[in-house]
């Protein structure tokens, strides 16, 4: 095969926009930039950076990532209507290359109750958003929201015109997660002959996964012409979310086979890092088997496997570990490592530290190797983003003390420093966490909803780090992520807690209004 018969097909991430709409997501602007970052590294083409007209804070994470992330083009969400399009137009103006996303619903059942217009009026509305976007870039992408459930002729004819009013992608969303991958693919077959124009368009996918069929749906899109896929990392997304990335791209990597001609733009040795970065930022931890990025993906257990591995590891094994960039995961720190070895890993792991953040991360880990023998890869994420890429410490936790037991009520003492002030309480609770968080409120004065609470051991062994994340909602409703890291787990349940205080403060210190999205 020549080099020239090769195809691309285009990675549209998603993450920060439709990934970010999943329930109880709440990434702060900072922390959208650093997946942006780390999503550019990857190697993705399209970041779409966020929904601008939805929220201040979304226009200004997706003005930032149009002004800061190099590589990919940076593109921005808009209904089909002149404000949506030009705050999007506004929010992209810095980036070097842009997209404006506009989309509008074309099945029968959002026209009629959702919008309440008539296909004709729909198709004018689609048509005037695309020459609206055109005027801010060449790049439009259009999207008939729904179109899976949506008439084919009708797609057809809504198609043809905004090519001819300057769409230069067509995105297919199974918006509802509904079609099966037969289906999905069909329609895009027939899109490509019924489509006026389309040769001059790129197909694109964008399915979800309420029926468990969007990664497979988009490679069906994928076999029958689509050449852009769009997808999050870990498959994080609306409901029970989007296609996978990491799914997508491993899959027409490793079936060239059936993906001959194909190929994507993807470092795949920077899945594993963009896939913890995401989980630990969102919040959302990766089901152990989930497929190429969960905890058991390349676990070998039972006698037979590990015998068959160590004959021929294509017996059980698709894919290696190295080629997500697990190659490292096994190594192992330890208190003599020294700081040289500490600070080439974490180069390795993807981090560019600055000197003080090494500082801070080198002797956390030192403080770290005394409680514990050996130090994994997954450690070294948890104390950087336990410690290094904490938010300004309003209040920073000093002191805790818990007792609990069988037959006693279990009590909390703490003690917090507030800048020059040192805040004291102590409170019961049914258990030692709700002790704490008792103490917590009562001492910082903050009573915020505490909507989730999960903790994970960070590797194994009984000296393992154990992570908190909790997830609380302010007054207003809008919510904010935090995480504590301990070998003791009270410990790292108490500093989640204040780590997410911290970070509400911050927030209404920064005067940042972002409320929950409720505009799509
Ligand atoms: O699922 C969907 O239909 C969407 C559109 C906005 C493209 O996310
Ligand atoms: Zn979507």
């Amino acid at each position: 095969m020549t080099k020239d018969s090769i195809e691309k097909v285009l990675i549209f991430d998603t993450t920060l926009r439709d990934g970010e709409q999943s329930p109880g997501a709440a990434l702060s602007i900072s922390e959208k930039l650093e997946i942006a970052h780390q999503l550019a590294k990857l190697g993705v083409d399209i970041i779409e950076a966020g929904f601008p007209i939805s929220s201040p804070a979304q226009f200004e994470a997706t003005r930032l990532c149009a002004e800061q992330v190099q590589g990919p083009v940076i593109c921005a969400l808009a209904r089909a209507n002149e404000k949506d399009i030009s705050a999007a137009g506004k929010a992209l103006q810095a980036a070097s290359r842009r997209r404006i996303h506009t989309f509008i619903a074309t099945s029968p059942i959002h026209m009629e109750y959702k919008l309440r217009k008539k296909p004709d009026q729909v198709l004018k509305m689609a048509v005037e958003a695309v020459k609206m976007a055109r005027q801010f870039t060449d790049d439009v992408e259009f999207s008939p929201e729904d179109a899976c459930r949506s008439e084919l002729e009708f797609l057809y004819e809504i198609l043809s015109a905004v090519i001819e009013a300057g769409a230069t992608t067509l995105n297919i969303p199974d918006t509802v997660g509904y079609v099966l991958p037969y289906e999905y693919g069909q329609i895009i077959a027939k899109l490509k002959q019924n489509v006026k124009g389309i040769e001059r368009a790129v197909i694109s996918t964008h399915c979800h996964n309420d029926l468990g069929m969007a990664t497979a749906n988009s490679l069906a899109g994928v076999r029958n012409g689509a050449r852009q896929v769009e997808c999050t990392i870990n498959g994080i997304g609306e409901r029970a979310g989007n296609a996978a990335m990491e799914e997508i791209v491993m899959a027409i990597h490793t079936r060239q086979d059936f993906f001959a001609n194909l190929t994507t733009g993807i470092d795949t040795r920077q899945i594993y890092r963009t896939s913890q970065l995401v989980s630990q930022l969102t919040g959302f931890v990766i089901q152990p088997n989930k497929a190429i990025v969960g905890k058991n993906a390349f676990a070998h257990e039972s006698g037979i496997h590990v015998d068959g591995i160590l004959k021929k590891r294509e017996t059980y094994e698709i894919m290696t570990p190295q080629m997500i960039g697990l190659e490292g995961s096994r190594v192992v720190l330890g208190r003599h490592s020294g700081r040289h070895a500490f600070v080439d890993r974490c180069r390795q792991l993807g981090y560019n530290l600055s000197e003080n953040e090494v500082e801070i991360a080198y002797q956390k880990f030192l403080e770290l190797a005394d409680r514990k023998k050996e130090i994994f890869d997954e450690d070294i994420a948890a104390i950087i983003s336990d410690e290094v890429r904490a938010v300004e410490q309003t209040y920073q936790l000093e002191y805790l003390l818990v007792a609990c037991g069988t037959g006693t009520i279990p009590t909390a003492s703490v003690r917090i420093r507030a800048g020059q002030e040192t805040l004291q309480a102590a409170a019961c609770g049914d258990g030692p966490v709700d002790a704490a968080y008792e103490a917590i409120r009562q001492a910082t004065g903050k009573a915020p909803k505490l909507d989730s609470y999960s903790i994970r051991a960070v590797t194994e062994g009984k000296d393992a780090l154990g992570e908190t994340t909790v997830r609380i909602q302010n007054e207003n409703g809008r919510r904010f992520i935090g995480r504590g890291v301990s070998t003791d787990i009270i410990e790292a349940s108490a500093k989640a807690y204040v780590d997410a205080i911290n970070r509400m403060v911050a927030a209404e210190h920064n005067g940042s209004t972002d409320q929950p999205k409720a505009v799509l």
